[in-house]
């Protein structure tokens, strides 16, 4: 595993930034695994500015998310969906064929669990895989507790997720109680993997990542049996290490 120690959130941005374009100039039709919150958002920035300016193009670039509510409505402001769309896809030139989120508001979720599944396998599996770190340590929306073996499929989301995530939301009762996400299986299948994590509130998550075991109890510490992870961490939340 590779940290690369950065002195702020601005920084961690611009360095995940960096290698994302990268990746994207040697293998143009890559397949981006991405993610949602708060801590992608200044990568996404970055990534929209570099294609303004420079013109990097993500015609050819598939992406794939991590996960999505269960019961909100595409449209829904608090749906992965248009988080997607507000912070990048509307910024850069994907094909509107090309970008993939669960659909958490599907007739049948069993199904679209297996569809999304599949849909990786078709695609080749994930090249670069963007990460946060929930305070509990879940990955995705893995919550502890979730089988290392898992694929993608339906999870309840843990007491604190819905009370970390509430700050989107108009109150606690408004945050769904479930979600679909890749299972972290069809996360560690990803050809390299950056884990990115800034501020105090994932200090403890972190030292706990770095320093912990390997346990289902922490699910993060599931890549750890990856080859090719890169920590992308800010000293706010390195401060434990
Ligand atoms: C959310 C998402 C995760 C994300 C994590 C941390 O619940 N499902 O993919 O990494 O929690 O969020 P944030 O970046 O806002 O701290």
């Amino acid at each position: 595993m590779r940290l690369i120690r950065t002195e702020n959130y601005a920084e961690m941005s611009l360095e995940a930034g960096k290698i994302i374009i990268d990746k994207i100039h040697s293998n143009p039709g890559l397949t981006l695994g991405l993610a949602t919150g708060s801590t992608p958002k200044g990568v996404y920035d970055y990534l929209s500015q570099d294609h303004k300016v420079n013109g990097t193009s993500y015609h050819q670039v598939k992406s794939i998310n991590l996960d999505e509510y269960i019961g909100l409505k595409v449209q829904d402001p608090n749906s992965y969906h248009y988080f997607m769309g507000q912070n990048l896809f509307n910024h850069l030139d994907f094909h509107e064929n090309h970008t993939h989120i669960p659909n958490g508001a599907a007739g049948d979720l069993e199904q679209e669990c297996l569809r999304y599944e599949q849909l990786i396998k078709e695609l080749g599996g994930v090249d670069l895989q963007i990460l946060g770190i929930g305070q509990n340590g879940h990955i995705g929306f893995n919550e502890p507790g979730t089988p290392f073996s898992s694929q993608t499929h339906i999870v309840t989301l843990a007491k604190n997720t819905r009370e970390a995530n509430s700050r989107f939301f108009n109150s606690l009762e408004d945050v769904p109680t479930q979600a679909i996400t890749m299972g972290i299986a069809s996360i560690l299948e990803s050809k390299e993997i950056l884990l990115l994590a800034s501020g105090e509130r994932k200090a403890e998550a972190l030292l706990k990542f770095m320093n912990g075991e390997i346990s289902e109890e922490f699910p993060a510490s599931a890549l750890k049996h990856h080859q090719n992870v890169t920590v992308i961490a800010d000293r706010d939340a390195l401060k434990y290490i």
